[in-house]
């Protein structure tokens, strides 16, 4: 395997979703030369023994440091342009949070300079790389599962579901018009997708809110922090919580995803149903280790990963059957796949790229307009 040891790289953001990126990059032996954020930044250096830290949301310093090759954007929706802009201009390979950007306006303009840039742009769709997701990619791809009739799915957690439950995600204005969708539900569509080898080309949204008002932490909370707060002042809320969407592929399937952040019980819940004219297969984030194949002649069967008629994604799995694998190792891999990417100069073709993370404001647009108009949208 190649060596990764030589890249090195700098984060930008520091809450919730910095940590698990330098936790895996540490797991493939990648320096961490740089982290920049606000004043909590220091804790998560010294935390991880990264040397520079640049405080005040200072991206710019970050980026125009020479000892880091590798930027990754790991803050709030609305920063991911400029500062991919920014990195690109350095002359830096970038890892960049999903959703891209906040509009197409902007992950266009980002298509091209990475483009030009000729940089490995990577949009951090991690769910493609769990090994169950590589696995059913494989089964569609062979025709194992015969003709695609139909894909039917959610995204569900329960994180948001008091209205003293509040973070900037709820704001369009710092994540973007579409929340639940644009959060969540990028990632099921960016997998299916991904699985089936075939863009969305139509869909029909229905969206709803339940929280109107939410109580809004006076000070910056960190997501899926359990701090008490002790003040808090009513906030409105122009994102929503739940959304229904119908779907047509370009390969003739059809789809249903239901997305939610109110699903009281749901912590963190993707689940994927893939029909075919000779068998289905489906899985669930919360169980990722499971796959399970759906027959109407034969017996029905749950494969563990690395077992038996689940071992398609070598490569892409280090542990034996029965250590389970999730959500952290699947971040592993995907640095695993962009860094070899890098190093070599030859990608594997599985991460997504900024054309990929295009699409996805593409799709969330399109969610947003036929809710709006309450029609089927082309895309
Ligand atoms: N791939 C995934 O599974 C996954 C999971 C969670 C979040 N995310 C994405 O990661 C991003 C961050 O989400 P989070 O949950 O970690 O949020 P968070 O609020 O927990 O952390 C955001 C961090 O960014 C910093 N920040 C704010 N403005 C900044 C600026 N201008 N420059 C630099 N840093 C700034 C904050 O100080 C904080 O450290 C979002 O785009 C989100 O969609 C992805």
């Amino acid at each position: 395997m190649t060596s990764l040891h030589h890249l090195r790289a700098g984060i930008i953001g520091s809450g919730f979703i910095g940590p698990v990126h330098i936790e895996a990059l540490r797991r493939l032996g990648v320096k961490i030369n740089a982290i920049c954020g606000s004043e909590r930044a220091r804790e998560v250096a010294a935390r991880w023994d990264i040397p520079q830290v640049f405080t005040g949301h200072d991206f710019q310093s970050l980026v125009n440091c020479p000892e880091v090759d590798v930027v990754h954007i790991t803050s709030p929706n609305r920063h991911h342009h400029v500062q991919s802009l920014a990195a690109l201009r350095a002359g830096k390979h970038v890892v960049c949070e999903k959703p891209l950007a906040m509009t197409t306006t902007e992950t266009a303009e980002l298509v091209e300079t990475a483009r030009q840039a000729g940089k490995v742009f990577a949009v951090n769709y991690n769910v493609r790389f769990y090994p169950a997701v590589l696995q059913m990619r494989a089964m569609v791809q062979r025709g194992d599962l015969g003709e695609i009739i139909h894909v039917n799915g959610s995204y569900m957690q329960d994180w948001l579901l008091k209205e003293t439950d509040y973070n900037w995600r709820v704001l369009a204005s710092e994540g973007g018009e579409l929340r639940a969708v644009g959060d969540i539900g990028t990632h099921w569509l960016d997998t299916v997708s991904f699985i089936l080898g075939s863009p969305v080309t139509e869909l029909l949204a229905d969206l709803s809110t339940f929280h109107r008002t939410r109580q809004r932490p006076v000070g910056e909370v960190q997501t899926f922090s359990n701090e008490a707060v002790a003040h808090t002042e009513d906030c409105p809320v122009d994102t929503e919580d739940f959304a229904s969407v119908l779907l047509g592929f370009d390969n003739g399937a059809r789809g249903n995803l239901a997305v939610s952040q109110v699903a009281a019980g749901r912590k963190n819940c993707i689940r994927i149903e893939i029909y075919g004219a000779k068998q289905s297969v489906w899985w669930d984030s919360e169980n990722p280790d499971l796959l399970h194949y759906g027959r109407r002649d034969d017996a029905n069967a749950a494969v563990l990963r690395a077992s038996a008629g689940f071992t398609d994604a070598s490569g892409y799995t280090d542990y034996p059957a029965g250590h389970a694998e999730g959500f952290p190792d699947g971040f592993k891999m995907l640095y695993r796949s962009i860094y070899t990417a890098i190093a070599t100069g030859t990608s594997d073709g599985l991460f997504a790229d900024a054309v990929a993370g295009h699409e996805e404001l593409r799709l969330c647009e399109a969610v947003m307009q036929s809710h709006r108009e309450r029609r089927w949208i082309n895309l």
